[in-house]
Formats: structure tokens, C-alpha cells, sequence
């Protein structure tokens, strides 16, 4: 008896909470993982984003300038962030940057390739980075980092 009761219990809050969960309007970041995308791939902050999902026209509303480094690259991001989304891949992006050799140059398209995030500056070069780096958003300012500043030493060596 008193298992059973438990176990209605349990029921009833788990599709309570389902049930909240569907009314939430998403964020950016869900939209990010309904596509594939793991959230860190944009930083804290985003204050909303507009979907087209007939051509996955997608932008990103950030509330700040955002900049922060990743291993020994430096990004940018604008506080409004374009592309087009579809299933692990966002093209035609605009807003983001990469300072590379003391020159920013634009990051245009973001794709994932299993485990992997490739980053394409102007189409040409590209970077591939672990899908794991970004489980979670990165802090404007500190990044990856911010709970464990001595990390940076560590991560910049790679
Ligand atoms: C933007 O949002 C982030 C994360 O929520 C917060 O830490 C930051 O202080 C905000 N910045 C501004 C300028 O409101």
C-alpha cells in the first residue's frame, strides 16, 4: 500500500512537471540542442531569438558585447547573432569573430561532425574543437572558466 501510494505520487508530480516543462517557452539554447548543437556553443545572456523553421533562419539575442577565450583563442560575440540552422550545421552565421594573429576574422559556419565542432573562418580555414568543450555556456569575460581560473594556464598549453 504504502509503495503504491509512493509510486502515485511519483507519477503525478513527474507528469506535473512534464506538463510545466511543455508550456515553457524554449530558449536559444533549446533551440541550439533541437538541432544538435550543444548550448555553450553561445555564451550566457541570450535575452530571446526568432526561428523561421521553414528555412531555419535563425537569430540570437545576446544582452552584451560578449568576449572571452577559448583555449588560446579569443572570441566575440555581438549582441545579435544570425544564421541559418539546420541539423549540425549553423551557416551563413554573422556576429561572431576569432582573433587569430592579432587579426579578427569572421567565423561563418559552424558544423558538427559527430563529437566534433568545426568552426570555419571566411570558409577557408577551420578549427575543430571536442563537442564536450561546450556542454555548458561560457561566461562573458571568463569563459570556460570562471569557477576554476587556474584552468586557463592548463587549457592554453594545448
Ligand atoms: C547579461 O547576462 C549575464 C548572464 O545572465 C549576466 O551575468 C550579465 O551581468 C548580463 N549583462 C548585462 C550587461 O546585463
Amino acid at each position: 500500500m504504502r509503495f503504491s501510494i509512493m509510486f502515485l505520487c511519483t507519477l503525478v508530480y513527474v507528469t506535473i512537471a512534464h506538463t510545466i516543462r511543455v508550456q515553457e517557452k524554449l530558449s536559444a539554447y533549446d533551440i541550439l540542442e533541437q538541432y544538435d548543437f550543444p548550448v555553450g556553443i553561445l555564451p550566457k545572456g541570450a535575452t530571446g531569438y526568432e526561428l523561421n523553421s521553414n528555412n531555419g533562419k535563425f537569430t540570437a539575442y545576446l544582452n552584451q558585447t560578449c568576449s572571452f577565450y577559448i583555449h588560446s583563442y579569443e572570441l566575440k560575440y555581438k549582441p545579435t547573432i544570425k544564421g541559418v540552422i539546420s541539423k549540425d550545421k549553423l551557416a551563413k552565421l554573422k556576429g561572431v569573430s576569432v582573433k587569430v594573429e592579432l587579426v579578427w576574422l569572421k567565423i561563418v559556419e559552424v558544423t558538427r561532425i559527430r563529437d566534433k565542432l568545426q568552426f570555419s573562418v571566411l570558409g577557408i580555414a577551420s578549427a575543430d574543437f571536442g563537442v564536450d568543450n561546450f556542454l555548458e555556456s561560457p561566461q562573458c569575460g571568463c569563459g570556460f572558466h570562471c569557477n576554476n581560473l587556474q584552468k586557463i594556464g592548463d587549457v592554453s598549453s594545448i
